[in-house]
């Protein structure tokens, strides 16, 4: 049974329990996330000169096309504004500042009858988080910039919340993807051949869940949720924001969604700062996910090309946190949709 929490007053520690059991928490547009997508909609119509980005596709090659928002999504992505903005939508969602860690949120875009579904625009075919290295209480925050419809939204399949799925997460090394994958995204315009880990069996995507809000709602979800990009046949780039939390005491204590067949080399807990003080996650903690010194590895940690990172230096790490410890672990994500 899965349950559409809608506007949910609940605190932040009854709704991290219901959403590692598969429930999806549905919000309207609030101050915090009406800023963020405004701020974003300034950079992207900004980018595209005047042209509507909805339709922009329509007008011109699609190189041209990967020319405009391949730079976009960095400058989006490590604007101090933009991790300005994320933390008052933490704020304004309850969550407490010294225990939820944050990653850097994305920028996506969801082009219309197949313009664009690789690299910078790929269409994630159903995926866990969680076979990318996300840990199991990863959660995923999904916030439309401009209007949707049913026809370029993403889906959840509910049915495989608790039924594996056979895939290749077992293959998929996190740290190797973000020494080859994600840098040269911006390279694969006709056809993507990243590594990714993909269902290896045949899927049935029905009954699937789509929710469409307005710009600045948010869908919130598990990273174990299976989920894909609609194939949008709308005759609209889709454009999204996403970015994930994780709180570091269900991170310590290994609470979170269960894992049904997740299996991948690695942990994306690096690229995860604190949200009060962007401090990393402390290195006892990694530990327990079978990392080693989180400074010495190459490559361990996404860093784009040719952009300024802000605040990126690691911060003293106050020892505000817990004391309960656990056992080993390791488990997966990157991509929302
Ligand atoms: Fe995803």
């Amino acid at each position: 049974m899965h349950t559409v929490y809608f506007d949910s007053k609940v605190n932040d520690q009854v709704r991290r329990q219901r959403l590692y059991e598969g429930q999806l928490f549905v919000f309207s547009p609030r101050p915090s996330t009406i800023a963020l997508c405004e701020f974003a909609r300034e950079l992207i119509e900004e980018a595209f000169e005047g042209l509507d980005p909805r339709k922009a596709q329509y007008s011109m090659p699609v190189e041209d096309f990967v020319k405009i928002v391949a730079p976009l999504k960095p400058r989006f992505i490590h604007h101090p504004r933009t991790k300005e903005l994320i933390r008052n939508i933490l704020i304004e969602f309850g969550c407490d500042l010294n225990t939820t860690y944050q990653d850097v949120p994305r920028l996506r875009n969801a082009t219309s009858d197949g313009y664009l579904t690789s690299g910078v625009g790929y269409a994630f075919h159903p995926h866990r988080d969680t076979w990318y290295s996300a840990p199991l209480c990863q959660l995923n925050w999904w916030l439309p910039i401009y209007g949707i419809e049913s026809e370029n939204s993403m889906a959840f399949h509910p049915r495989y919340w608790s039924q594996p799925v056979q895939n290749e997460s077992s293959s998929f090394n996190y740290y190797e993807y973000n020494k080859t994958g994600r840098k040269d995204a911006a390279k694969h315009i006709k056809s993507d051949t990243r590594k990714q880990p993909r269902p290896t069996e045949a899927l049935e995507l029905d009954p699937q869940v789509r929710v469409v809000c307005e710009p600045g709602g948010v869908v919130l979800f598990s990273g174990a949720h299976l989920h894909s990009t609609v194939p949008n046949t709308s005759g609209f780039t889709r454009y999204s924001i996403d970015f994930r939390t994780v709180n570091i005491e269900d991170v310590a204590n290994q609470n979170g969604a269960p894992n049904v067949d997740s299996y991948p080399q690695g942990t994306s807990l690096r690229d995860f700062v604190r949200a009060s003080d962007l401090a990393p996650v402390p290195a006892q903690i990694l530990a327990l996910y079978g990392e080693q010194d989180p400074d010495t590895d190459e490559g361990l940690v996404f860093k784009p090309d040719n952009i300024q990172l802000e605040n990126t230096q690691p911060l003293p790490v106050r020892q505000t946190i817990v004391e309960t410890v656990l056992v080993e672990t390791e488990k997966a994500p990157v991509p929302t949709v």
